[in-house]
C-alpha cells in the first residue's frame, strides 16, 4: 500500500485527502517509483477547484504530475532502469503520493548532484517554458519580455532565453528584482505604466513575449509593444488568445498541444537535466510540506508563496 492525496469534489484546498491506495506490481515498460518529492504546480489547484476543464468525478481523483524518487521495481522490457536508480517524474499522474507507477518514459535518470526537491520542482515549468521559447523561436536577434517573471515558468523561461541569446525584460514584484537579475534578465515592476518602462528598458523594441501572469496588463502590454502578434502567447488565458490574436500553449486553450509542441515539452527535461548537472540552471525552491499537509501546499501556491513548492511522503 501506498499513501495518496485525493479529492472526492471540486473545491478549496481542504478538499484535499489522505488515503490509502494499492500499488500494482509494473506492468510492461513500467517503473514503480518511491516518491521523494513531488512537485506543486499551480495548474494542480486550478483543477482541484474545478476552474480547468477536466472530465466529471466519478471517483477519488489522484493529484500531481511531477516528482523525483528512488526506482522500487521494475517492469517487462524496461531497459532503461534498474530498481535503485535515482529518478526524476514528469507528465505523470497522481505523484503526490509515497509510491507510484508510471511509464518508463514519464521518468529521466536524477544526475548526481540534483536532490529530489529540485527533482520533482522541473516538469511543468521546464517543459513549458522550453515548448514555448521553441514554438516562438526566440533566439539570439530577440528582445523577449516575459510576465511573470519570477515565477517557476518565468525563472525557467529566462535561463534558456538568456542561454539562447535573447535579451530578456521579466516582470516581477519589486521584492523578486534581485532573484530575476541573478537569472540574466532586466527585472520591471508589474502596474501602470508597465508599458512605458519597458519602453525605456529596452528602447530597441521588443519582439517576442509570453505571458505566465494572466492578467490583463500583460496581454495588453504585450499588445503593446510587439508588432508580431504570432510572436506573443498567453500561458495562463488559453481561452482569450484567439480574441487578442495571439498565441496560447494549454492554460485552458481549446486547442491542444501539437506532436510537435508535446515533443519539446518532453525534450526539456533531459536538456535541463544536463545543464543542472553542470550548474548551468537553477532552480528556486519554496517550501516543503509533508505530504499529509497536501492543502496547505496548495493554500501556499494559491497565495502566491515564492519559490517551487513541493510535498516530502
Ligand atoms: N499553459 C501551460 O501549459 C502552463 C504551464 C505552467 C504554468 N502555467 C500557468 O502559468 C502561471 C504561472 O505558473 P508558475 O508555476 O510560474 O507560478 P508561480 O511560480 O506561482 O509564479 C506566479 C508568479 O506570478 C507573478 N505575479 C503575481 N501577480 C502578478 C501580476 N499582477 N502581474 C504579473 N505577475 C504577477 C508572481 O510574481 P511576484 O512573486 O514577483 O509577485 C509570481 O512570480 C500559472 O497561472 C500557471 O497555471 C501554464
Amino acid at each position: 500500500m501506498a499513501t495518496a492525496i485525493v479529492y472526492t469534489e471540486f473545491g478549496g484546498p481542504e478538499v484535499l485527502t489522505v488515503t490509502d491506495v494499492a500499488v500494482p506490481p509494473p506492468g510492461v515498460d513500467e517503473i514503480a517509483v518511491r516518491v521523494e518529492a513531488a512537485g506543486v504546480n499551480p495548474i494542480d489547484a486550478k483543477l482541484r477547484a474545478g476552474r480547468r476543464a477536466s472530465p466529471a468525478l466519478t471517483g477519488p481523483r489522484r493529484v500531481g504530475t511531477d516528482a523525483a524518487g528512488v526506482v522500487s521495481a521494475v517492469g517487462d522490457d524496461v531497459d532503461g532502469f534498474r530498481v535503485g536508480d535515482e529518478v526524476v517524474i514528469f507528465g505523470a499522474s497522481g505523484t503526490y503520493a509515497s509510491e507510484i507507477v508510471v511509464p518508463e518514459r514519464d521518468a529521466q535518470p536524477r544526475p548526481p548532484g540534483v536532490s529530489a526537491e529540485i527533482g520533482a520542482a522541473l516538469g511543468v515549468p521546464v517543459g513549458t517554458a522550453y515548448q514555448t521559447l521553441r514554438s516562438l523561436a526566440v533566439g539570439p536577434r530577440d528582445t523577449l519580455l516575459v510576465h511573470a517573471g519570477s515565477g517557476s515558468v518565468g525563472q525557467a523561461v529566462i535561463q534558456y532565453a538568456v542561454l539562447w541569446g535573447a535579451r530578456v525584460v521579466a516582470t516581477s514584484s519589486e521584492r523578486r528584482f534581485d532573484r530575476v537579475r541573478e537569472l540574466g534578465a532586466i527585472p520591471v515592476a508589474y502596474g501602470e505604466g508597465l508599458a512605458d518602462r519597458v519602453r525605456a528598458l529596452a528602447p530597441q523594441g521588443v519582439t517576442a513575449a509570453i505571458d505566465a501572469a494572466g492578467t490583463d496588463e500583460a496581454i495588453e502590454v504585450s499588445l503593446a509593444l510587439v508588432a508580431d502578434r504570432d510572436r506573443i502567447a498567453t500561458l495562463v488565458r488559453g481561452r482569450d488568445a484567439a480574441s487578442f490574436g495571439i498565441r496560447a500553449f494549454s492554460g485552458g486553450s481549446p486547442r491542444p498541444l501539437s506532436a510537435i509542441e508535446q515533443g519539446w515539452r518532453r525534450e526539456a527535461m533531459p536538456v535541463t537535466l544536463a545543464l543542472l548537472a553542470a550548474g548551468r540552471f537553477s532552480v528556486e525552491l519554496g517550501p516543503a510540506f509533508p505530504l499529509a499537509d497536501a492543502p496547505a501546499a496548495h493554500q501556499a501556491v494559491e497565495d502566491g508563496v515564492p519559490g517551487k513548492i513541493t510535498l516530502l511522503p
